[in-house]
């Protein structure tokens, strides 16, 4: 027997005398995580957040592209779910659709975390957690921006919107605060509002669109996330315009490229939505795991950032 081997079984001998797994002999906890795809700056540095807060807890992370796609999901979570997993995380492309493939994982006694996008389910015991922002306060900060900023305006003041991928949890709640705050005063209106996908091209291409069809009528530009704005900021300035006055711009995510729009005085303010989840995630993995208890909702806290503070924050973003 070589030395080295003969070292191992010594411990797990002197191991199973005081009745403990050495740290070495343990099995690694295997998490399943199904992503939403590749969207946005926001989820690139969401997938990296995972990845490293999952080698730096010593789990091993099977993970998997959807491409935008609900069926690639679930394909992915049944795949989680033959491979036996211990957990499976995902962040739901859409809200609704899920029932049967989470009852398969229950039923298969594999529990399901929820990260950044709920879902609409009849049985709420099918996941045990849900982490990540409250996307419809999101939309009220950013609709309470544009109050504040257009006080002594008489208006009418038009605001077209950029939506996300239609029926994700962050296109619906962002929507709905927004709207809840600027309904408030009849001098706000929506007057165009479509989904861009949360990409910069089609931010880009359907910012074209509206100002092909509204031109100078275009008071404020609503879009549920940086990228989209930051495309939609292209198209502003092939139109002949400047973004951020001719046209207010207010987006959703805060990340670094925003930033660098609002250094450039192209972007007015972004509102913070934290894609950092990993750490909180691995926790959550490891708690269930030892069977402790975990909370059913773990909100994020967040700011929001106008383009005056832009330079003295930029330093400090981690995303
Ligand atoms: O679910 C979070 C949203 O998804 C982010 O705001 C957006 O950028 C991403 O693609």
């Amino acid at each position: 027997m070589s030395m080295q081997r003969r070292t191992f079984t010594a411990a797990l001998a002197a191991a199973s005398v005081v009745g403990a797994v050495p740290a070495f002999a343990q099995k690694k906890i295997v998490l399943g995580f199904a992503q939403v795809g590749a969207e946005s700056e926001w989820r690139t540095a969401n997938t990296e957040s995972i990845k490293s807060s999952a080698a730096e807890a010593g789990i091993d992370l099977k993970f998997s592209d959807a491409q935008q796609k609900q069926e690639n999901q679930i394909k992915a979570i049944r795949s989680y779910i033959a491979q036996k997993v211990d957990v499976i995380a995902f962040s739901p492309v859409v809200e609704t659709g899920w029932d049967t493939v989470l009852v398969e994982a229950k039923n298969a006694k594999i529990p399901v975390v929820l990260t950044d996008r709920s879902v609409k389910v009849k049985d709420d015991s099918l996941y045990v957690t849900f982490m990540g922002s409250d996307f419809t306060e999101e939309g009220r900060k950013a609709g309470r921006w544009l109050v504040e900023k257009m006080k002594g305006n008489a208006g009418p003041i038009n605001i077209v919107e950029l939506q996300g991928t239609v029926g994700s949890a962050p296109a619906i709640d962002r929507k709905k605060g927004f709207e809840e705050i600027i309904k408030a005063d009849p001098k706000f209106k929506i007057i165009r509002s479509q989904t861009g996908d949360f990409t910069r091209a089609k931010g880009k291409e359907v910012m074209e669109a509206f100002l092909k069809a509204e031109g100078k009528k275009i008071n404020v530009l609503y879009a549920h996330n940086d990228d989209m704005a930051i495309g939609a900021i292209q198209a502003i300035e092939e139109a002949g315009m400047k973004p951020a006055k001719d046209i207010t711009i207010i987006s959703i995510d805060a990340v670094k490229g925003a930033f660098e729009a609002m250094m450039a005085g192209k972007l007015n303010v972004s509102v913070e939505c934290s894609p950092l989840l990993g750490p909180q995630l691995m926790s959550a993995v490891k708690d269930i795991k030892a069977g402790k208890p975990v909370p059913k909702r773990i909100i994020t806290e967040e700011g929001i950032f106008p383009m005056e503070v832009a330079a003295a924050e930029f330093p400090k973003r981690k995303y």
